[in-house]
């Protein structure tokens, strides 16, 4: 089978380019001389970051934190924390995609405890239709329907984050238990 009718690319590198410069300068704009940190939340966000803070021309520094699932409802906790303090700063969490809202809710609350002077969030990807709860959401790159998405971060069983584009995956199943044929589209070089 071929695995062209599961995934279909739905932004390509120019348009992830032009847009992630776009939001740059929008961050550089409204920032300033405040100096922001920006918290990149491992792993999705991270060819995002890499990519928006060099679009960033002001003075900005860059930190990151990852989270870890348990329990019955997904409680969230910190598994990898930041090294900057974040008291009186000016947080810009990183995002890669906000699906439900629900981890961006709880960490919003834990980085505005800790006493940031500001904290807004920039998201790659906002997927409208699955929102659960309300969150503000300061910058969006593209918003997005209910599809799952794979590459540039987004990964299916920690693969396809290194694709340069955004890819909507059809046919999740074919992705599970064919992901040979999927990988042989994908990376076509291999
Ligand atoms: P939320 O708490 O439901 O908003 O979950 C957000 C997290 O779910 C993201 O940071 C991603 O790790 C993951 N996620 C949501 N949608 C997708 C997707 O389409 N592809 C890959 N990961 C996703």
């Amino acid at each position: 089978m071929n695995a062209e009718p599961t995934v279909s690319e739905v932004v390509n590198t120019t348009d992830l380019e032009t847009r992630v410069a776009e939001l740059g300068r929008e961050i550089s704009a409204d920032y300033g001389d405040r100096r922001p940190v920006l918290v990149a939340v491992l792993v999705g966000s991270l060819p995002f970051v890499a990519d928006l803070v060099r679009n960033i021309e002001v003075e900005v520094e860059t930190d990151f934190l990852a989270l870890s699932r348990f329990g019955e409802g997904g409680r969230i906790r910190i598994a990898l924390d930041t090294s900057l303090p974040l008291e009186g700063r000016h947080v810009i969490i990183v995002e890669d995609i906000v699906d439900t809202g629900l981890t961006l809710t709880v960490l919003r609350r834990m980085l505005a405890d800790r006493g940031a002077a500001s904290v807004a969030t920039i998201a790659l990807l906002d997927k409208v239709p699955r929102r659960v709860v309300d969150v503000p959401l300061e910058y969006r790159g593209f918003e997005v329907g209910d599809e799952f998405l794979i590459g540039y971060g987004l990964d299916f069983e920690g693969l396809y984050r290194n694709l340069p584009s955004l890819w909507a995956v059809l046919d999740r199943d074919v992705l599970a238990s064919r992901p040979e044929e999927v990988a042989r589209y994908l990376y076509p070089g291999r």
